[in-house]
């Protein structure tokens, strides 16, 4: 085996000898090359689709984007190189020199000297239609090719730009990352809404358990962070999460994403609040600064038409109910259309794990939720009950004792206070586009009645 240095210096090696040609053109993706200043006749190659087509009497006009960006790059070619193929969604690779532009509205454009047609596209069988703004629900119907519109190209990019700021704000403020598993034999937030994983033939032993135990997709990495917490004492996971809720709400999916962190020696809900709002407004800033174009894209048309649903007239519940989508959207309203944090649930309410606030008759968890304008419920996370003889009760209660031994094992050896939180990723990208539905915000969207693809 070389060692990782050794094969550095090879690849190194490599690279060196296959160098560009003296004359060849340089392949630029489109966001590259519109960030050319002072553009003077550099020759480059661009592939990409086709976003419209113009034509003149002596000059044809083309934008052809790769989704690097939402801007396209405008491609000036001499009529001769009009085509019946050269249409709306077909690809292309185009040769040329970046030029200034005359025009305002672009810094420079390709004069073309090649125009290749990769694939050509039947306008009238495309379901995208040129210079249409198609509704999110039409959309919809296209997992496959909605991704060449603008909209979920904005939407897509901030996903994924949203998905690095989370990297590195956990990197940069010390959590580990850890990579839970996707098959688990706990169901974590006890609320059975659990898909169960089968292998899909017959085995030989078919009376048996493929893990001798059954085993269904993760609802949360919560528990296995846990265990990590015991040696890195701060940790998180982002990855799929599946809950088998009947719901076609606009927002719970079958498969979401879900950031969880969880952290050692922490014994205050204040520090865990601090670390979620830290994170909400990292992520946010840098989602901002880098792709700045496509959130105001959002903003611009899918969040002024937005649904609000119904009117959040509901007064909150008596104690001891559970807060539903109204009494979320009555408390966001009630406190100024701000985030907000709702703390110590009644115990009943929440999961095994929560810690007890042995607050008298009516005993309340150290639970936490952050609710936000537009969505209802963003976070939810709790401190973790970490005293081996309540835990002990609690597990002996739901008769849940022998399943979590391995967890209660966690209060035996070097057990110490600490808490964590997860968040729904596409929850928060509703929040930040001001998008309605959570379908959108994921490139493919798995709900009941629905997988498509
Ligand atoms: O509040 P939840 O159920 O918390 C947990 O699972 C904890 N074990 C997390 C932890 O402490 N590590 O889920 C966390 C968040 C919710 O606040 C919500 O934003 C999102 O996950 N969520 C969903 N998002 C989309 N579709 C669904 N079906 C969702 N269910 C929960």
């Amino acid at each position: 085996m070389l060692g990782a240095r050794r094969l550095l210096g090879a690849l190194r090696l490599c690279s060196s000898v296959s160098c560009p040609r003296p004359h060849a053109s340089v392949r630029l993706r489109v966001r590259d090359a519109l960030g050319v200043q002072d553009a003077s006749g550099e020759r480059v190659t661009v592939q990409g689709w086709v976003r419209s087509v113009r034509s003149q009497k002596e000059v044809l006009f083309l934008h052809v984007n790769d989704g690097s960006s939402l801007e396209s790059l405008q491609i000036v070619a001499d009529s001769s190189f009009d085509s019946r193929e050269l249409t709306f969604g077909s690809s292309v690779q185009v040769q040329g020199q970046l030029v200034k532009s005359l025009s305002k509205r672009q810094n420079v454009e390709l004069k073309a000297e090649k125009i290749e047609v990769i694939g050509s596209c039947e306008a009238k069988a495309f379901p995208i239609k040129y210079k249409e703004r198609h509704p999110l629900e039409y959309l919809r119907q296209y997992p496959h090719l909605r991704c060449r519109t603008n909209t979920l190209g904005s939407i897509l990019r901030v996903r994924s730009e949203a998905t690095a700021a989370i990297h590195s704000y956990f990197k940069d403020n010390g959590f580990v990352h850890i990579h839970t598993p996707v098959i688990t034999s706990n169901d974590c937030e006890g609320a059975g809404e659990l898909f169960q994983v089968e292998p899909s033939s017959k085995m030989k032993v078919p009376e048996e358990n493929f893990f001798d135990v059954p085993a269904f997709l993760t609802v949360s990495g919560q528990l296995h962070l846990e265990v990590m917490s015991g040696a890195f004492a701060q940790v998180f996971t982002f990855g799929p999460t599946f809950r088998a809720e009947n719901s076609q709400s606009r927002r719970h999916l079958a498969e979401f994403y879900m950031v969880e962190a969880e952290i050692a020696f922490i014994d205050s809900l204040q520090d865990l609040m601090q670390v979620m709002e830290e994170l909400f407004k990292a992520t946010t800033e840098m989602v901002l600064a880098n792709c700045p174009e496509d959130v105001a894209l959002c903003h611009r048309f899918i969040a002024p038409g937005q649904k609000t649903g119904t009117h959040a007239e509901k007064q909150l519940p008596n104690w001891g109910e559970d807060l539903h989508t109204e009494h979320e959207k009555y408390l966001v309203r009630h406190c100024g259309g701000t985030p907000v944090f709702v703390i110590n649930y009644p115990a009943a309410l929440k999961p095994f794990y929560m810690r007890d606030n042995e607050d008298g008759p009516q005993p309340t968890v150290a639970a936490v939720d952050l609710l936000v304008p537009g969505v209802g419920e963003l976070f939810g996370g709790s401190l973790r009950e970490e005293r081996y003889h309540i835990l002990e009760q609690r597990l002996a209660r739901s008769g849940l004792t022998e399943v979590y031994q391995w967890y209660l094992d966690l209060r035996q050896f070097g057990s110490v206070p600490h808490g964590g939180f997860g968040m729904g990723f596409e929850r928060y990208l509703q929040c930040i586009l001001g998008v309605d539905n959570i379908k959108d915000v994921i490139p493919f969207p798995r709900f009941t009645h629905s997988c498509l693809l």
